[in-house]
């Protein structure tokens, strides 16, 4: 092709771009599905990127439209739709046994079931049965709220309408993965990148005739609350899911042992190719639902369950260049620009190299001859260059010294624990002084675990940061949407669908608003730790009034590392105007407490020396559900000590010259009961 010709093909695609957003705008007709519209558009960006002279006004690299998913109703889940744990080797299944015996306090002797169940890599969903019939089909969204897609699961014929068994529940949600057969995606790969796609894709076609063309499958594994449900096992469960008349994966197994389990990963790693969908790991779940229902979760993912991959798959590209990009906590972390390769069906074109340590002990060079490699959703990474193949020419790569967005310093933290140097080098700016920390820190404000404001990607959120729109994250309440509706790619439908989706975010929870100011050590989890202690967000700005943080000390799980960085944070003038501005223009909720009324409400616990049959974890996540507080140290603000084999007699005097109750364990599980 001339440069005539590639002009042509270019400007035909941009124009069918717009044919298609005018249309998904402006008459809200969508006439081609996401997955076709995204490969429209990755083929006009893979051109400019090839070609230097191509470059419209109407390219889409310009534009800042979005698709906001407005075809199917938002439904929560009655019980949240989690994801699991990754674990690659025996190494990381041997912690995961050895979490969940200290947490049961079990010993060695003592061999834990699994229900062993190859890992679908699909879509899932929850099915709704009231009295035996399909009433209700969602689609796992954010975990929390999913979308109503019950039109497209009815057209799957593995899915059960009306189900007649005597012991069927009378309310139940089924879980499972939805999926498209290799010999079937063979019939449609010409529209979809893998057959994950083209289960997702047609799965959220608004025109439910269009999926029952698409010969979607479904397994079924889990479910989320039942009513009247007497099983007592994992295993026993999937038997009454096949006897239901849903279809289970023919490949389940019940094993004990770590070595039995890697026995069974090996046998189905090899067998693999054979099998005619693709699975992409081993889901393990302890198969007793008492023990289940004891380990509990945390912040995202079960206690009891697992998924063990499998190897990954590699493939080699050239180094074209390597690019550091920063982080919302400052992270550097250098990035390879590879030749784009094909790697398990995707098209890599990025892959990290993780941190300045990684690259020098590698010797990672531009120019080098890289090994990829792509573990399903993880992303691809370096794992070593081929040094025969390397340049005569080649330079080595220098980690560059300063921000190379703020050009501030940049440090490496000494960590407390280990007393060693961090692999990771850090921007040290506070706030939202650098460019690239600031546009991290609202992506991550609006982000699924956050504020999860429907529509608003990253794309958006770098395109309203150039443009003035949003610097801070407070900017996101007061857009001008006059402006937003006239911007190339928008029109009067989607700002107003933006409009939607952001004061639909103007109540929120106090955890999630913690965890939004994207504080440093402060994830999901301890956000929750801190809201549940703090209780409202006055008392959360107090945190600054007073300097005082010692109100935190007492939260037992938030060290001084975290406490460190919250001082920091509140140090900061940006952040200390971020969060007042955004208390005054949102609701935000008190914290929830687990268990409103439980019968420890209001109490705060401590706890010393060994308990019998209990670990330190479970007796804590008890006290929790049952709605009272830990503490970590004894003060007047502590109304129980309870006490195990061999406690700390310091800690028992200190309590009883304070006045306060020292308690037996018996004796604390009888609180436990008297009301619940
Ligand atoms: S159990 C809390 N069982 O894997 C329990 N998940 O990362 C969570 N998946 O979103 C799910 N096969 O899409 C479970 N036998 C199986 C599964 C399975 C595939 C998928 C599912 C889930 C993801 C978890």
């Amino acid at each position: 092709m001339n440069d005539n010709e590639i002009y042509k093909k270019y400007l035909n695609k941009v124009k069918l771009i717009q044919k298609y957003n005018e249309l998904y705008y402006n008459k809200n007709l969508s006439n081609i599905s996401d997955f076709e519209f995204d490969e429209i558009k990755k083929e006009v960006l893979d051109l400019e990127k090839k070609y230097n002279f191509l470059k419209s006004k109407k390219s889409p690299s310009n534009s800042v439209g979005f698709k906001p998913s407005k075809n199917f109703e938002k439904v929560s889940h009655r019980v949240p739709m989690l994801s699991l744990s990754n674990a690659f080797n025996e190494e990381d299944l041997i912690n995961f046994e050895k979490k969940i015996f200290n947490f049961l306090s079990y010993n060695k002797t003592d061999n834990i079931e699994y229900s062993a169940e190859p890992k679908i890599d699909g879509i899932s969903a929850s099915l709704i049965y009231k009295k035996g019939k399909f009433i209700k089909g969602l689609s796992r969204g954010d975990g929390k709220e999913g979308e109503d897609i019950t039109e497209n699961l009815k057209t799957i014929n593995d899915i059960p309408k009306l189900i007649i068994a005597k012991n069927f529940p009378t309310e139940i949600d089924i879980r499972g993965e939805v999926f498209i057969q290799n010999n079937d995606f063979k019939k449609i790969s010409e529209k979809f990148a893998n057959p994950r796609n083209a289960a997702s894709g047609s799965l959220r076609q608004k025109d439910s005739a269009i999926t029952s063309k698409i010969p979607l499958k479904f397994i079924a594994y889990n479910y989320g609350y039942s009513n009247g449900i007497k099983i007592n096992t994992q295993v026993e469960f999937l038997d009454n899911l096949k006897l239901w008349g849903f279809k289970i994966n023919p490949f389940n197994k019940k094993i004990k042992g770590v070595k039995n389990l890697i026995f069974n990963h090996e046998y189905l790693e090899k067998k693999r190719k054979e099998i005619e969908f693709d699975i992409d790991g081993i889901v393990y779940k302890v198969n007793n639902f008492e023990l289940q229902k004891r380990l509990g979760f945390a912040a995202n993912a079960p206690r009891w369950a697992i998924a063990h991959k499998f190897l990954a798959n590699n493939s080699t590209s050239e180094i074209l260049n390597i690019e550091i990009q920063i982080g919302r906590t400052g992270a550097l972390t250098p990035v390879a620009k590879i030749k784009p390769v094909k790697i398990g069906g995707v098209i890599v074109s990025n892959a990290t190299l993780h941190n300045e340590d990684e690259i020098n002990r590698k010797d990672i060079r531009v120019g080098d001859i890289a090994t990829v490699e792509r573990a399903g959703d993880v992303i691809p990474h370096v794992i070593s260059v081929d040094l025969n193949k390397r340049k005569k020419d080649s330079k080595k790569f220098i980690f560059p010294k300063n921000c190379p967005s703020c050009n501030s310093k940049t440090i490496k933290d000494l960590n407390e624990i280990t007393k060693k140097q961090d692999a990771v080098r850090r921007c040290i700016s506070e706030g939202y002084v650098c460019e690239k920390i600031a546009i991290e820190k609202i992506k991550h404000f609006v982000s699924k675990e956050a504020f999860n404001i429907d529509g608003f990607g990253k794309k958006i959120v770098e395109n309203f940061w150039q443009i003035n729109l949003v610097k801070l994250p407070q900017d996101i309440f007061k857009l001008d949407y006059e402006k937003i509706k006239r911007l190339d790619g928008w029109g009067e439908l989607s700002a107003s669908n933006l409009k939607y989706s952001i004061d639909n975010k103007r109540k929120i929870g106090l955890e999630k608003f913690i965890y939004s100011l994207g504080i440093r050590h402060i994830g999901q989890e301890n956000a929750k730790l801190i809201a549940r202690h703090l209780k409202s967000s006055d008392n959360f700005l107090k945190l600054n009034i007073n300097k005082n943080m010692n109100d935190l000390v007492d939260i037992d799980g938030i060290g001084e590392t975290q406490i460190k960085s919250i001082k920091n944070f509140f140090l900061n003038k940006t952040n200390l105007k971020v969060v007042n501005e955004l208390h005054k223009i949102l609701s935000i909720k008190n914290a929830k407490e687990m268990k409103i009324d439980g019968p420890l409400k209001n109490k705060t616990f401590m706890l010393t020396g060994k308990l019998s049959n209990m670990s330190r974890s479970e007796a804590k996540s008890l006290i929790e559900q049952n709605s009272g507080s830990i503490a970590s140290n004894v003060s007047k603000k502590l109304d129980y000590l309870i006490i195990g084999e061999k406690p700390t007699k310091k800690k028992v005097n200190t309590a009883k010259e304070l006045n306060i109750k020292v308690l037996e364990q018996a004796d604390w599980i009888k609180m436990l009961n008297k009301t619940s």
